[in-house]
């Protein structure tokens, strides 16, 4: 077995203790620092030491007990999530040799036994090696979410009308980008002014709109239609509430929706019991003919992804392609970060946390 010179023995890991009632937001007591032994490597086994972890809107909603896409997080269990680490220890020395990184699922912890075949090698090698935290971002889970559901649902051509609500976050952010580099007209709904003006300026969002101060809502549909006089050809829905009831009544025939996320109500339990009730949406739908589909970043096929690689990394390396990030730095500050996040308190104006546990 190949090791660096660090013996390491025990380490220290978030654990989810406390799941949030109907209507509460994540807390900072809903998870605790525990520790544990790190026992010797088995075959096939690496130690890493995690330099960033991502924190994500996901996270809340496995913390519900209703039925998502898998069983609730178990309460006194690691706080897992995406992350990425520097191998100290290796037992696949060709494969994954002392100081590569790797991108992992090991969660919220300062050190990680995992196994060999559940990591990607992050390939460090070329000349142009791009930062770390890329690969938890345009490059990892968040990009994949955005080229799957563009490619595959929403399908923009050229000066179409796209709708991006949570523009300003990790997933919407690429959107606006992606779909501005298929040639339309995108306009971001975001929660704060220097949000918009960032995804104005910066971006190249060819309208805004800030749901927090504009009256946005099934009976107000007034300053979305002035952005948008063609109407809605493809709408990528993060949030969900009344902005989307809004889009649907200004949707196109032959439309396309991509259900991305509905963090609106995510600190609510997913209100499985006693669903907000509105003017119901259904019927516009058959006017229009429109396609509505629920997504999920894991069905990508191979070749989204290769297409998602091959453009984020392209674009990233010519400068074309914003991938920015509020870095937090410190293990104990991962709760924190996640709460600040769900909040829209992201200090980057277009960013999402990832926590810097370690020097990179
Ligand atoms: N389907 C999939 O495979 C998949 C994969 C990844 C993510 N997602 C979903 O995509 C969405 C975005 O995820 P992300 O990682 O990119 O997070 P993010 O957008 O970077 O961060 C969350 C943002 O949501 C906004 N927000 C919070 N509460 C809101 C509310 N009540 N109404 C409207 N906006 C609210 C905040 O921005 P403002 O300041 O603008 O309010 C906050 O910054 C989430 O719903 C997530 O669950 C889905």
């Amino acid at each position: 077995m190949a090791s660096d010179s660090t013996t390491r023995t025990t380490t220290r890991f978030w654990k989810f203790v406390r799941r949030p009632a109907g209507n509460e937001q994540a807390t900072e007591s809903t998870w605790s620092i525990d520790s544990q032994a790190l026992t010797a490597l088995e075959a096939g086994e690496l130690l890493i030491v995690t330099l960033f972890v991502s924190v994500d809107p996901y996270l809340r909603i496995q913390m519900s007990t209703d039925n998502t896409w898998q069983a609730p997080a178990s309460e006194n269990e690691p706080q897992l999530s995406y992350a990425i680490g520097r191998v100290i220890q290796s037992t696949e020395p060709d494969a994954f040799p002392i100081g590569c990184c790797v991108r992992t699922y090991s969660g919220w912890t300062e050190y990680a036994k995992v196994n060999a075949s559940d990591v990607q090698r992050i390939d460090q090698s070329t000349t142009d090696p791009l930062p770390l935290q890329h690969y938890l971002g345009a490059l990892g889970m968040v990009g994949r979410t955005a080229w799957w559901g563009v490619e595959n649902t929403l399908r923009p051509k050229p000066r179409e009308t796209v709708v991006v609500t949570g523009a300003a976050g990790a997933v919407g952010s690429l959107v606006v980008q992606l779909c501005k580099k298929r040639g339309c007209r995108v306009v971001a709904v975001a929660g704060s002014d220097d949000k918009c003006r960032a995804l104005r300026d910066e971006l190249g969002a060819d309208a805004t709109l800030n749901y927090k101060c504009d009256a946005i809502d099934w009976n107000h549909i007034d300053a979305l239609q002035a952005v948008c006089p063609d109407g809605i050809d493809c709408f990528w829905d993060n949030t969900g509430g009344y902005v989307s009831d809004a889009v649907f009544r200004l949707l196109n025939v032959h439309s396309r929706v991509a259900i991305c996320g509905q963090i609106s109500v995510y600190d609510s339990g997913l209100n499985a019991d006693s669903p907000a009730m509105g003017p119901r949406l259904l019927y516009l739908l058959i006017y229009k003919r429109a396609l509505v589909q629920g997504i999920l970043q894991r069905d990508a096929t191979p070749e989204v992804d290769a297409l998602h690689q091959r453009e984020a990394a392209a674009w990233i390396r010519d400068g074309s392609l914003h991938d920015r990030f509020t870095i937090i730095d410190g293990f104990d500050n991962i709760p924190t970060a996640f709460n600040k996040m769900m909040n829209g308190q992201n200090t980057g104006m277009y960013a999402w946390l990832v926590v810097a546990c370690f020097d990179a």
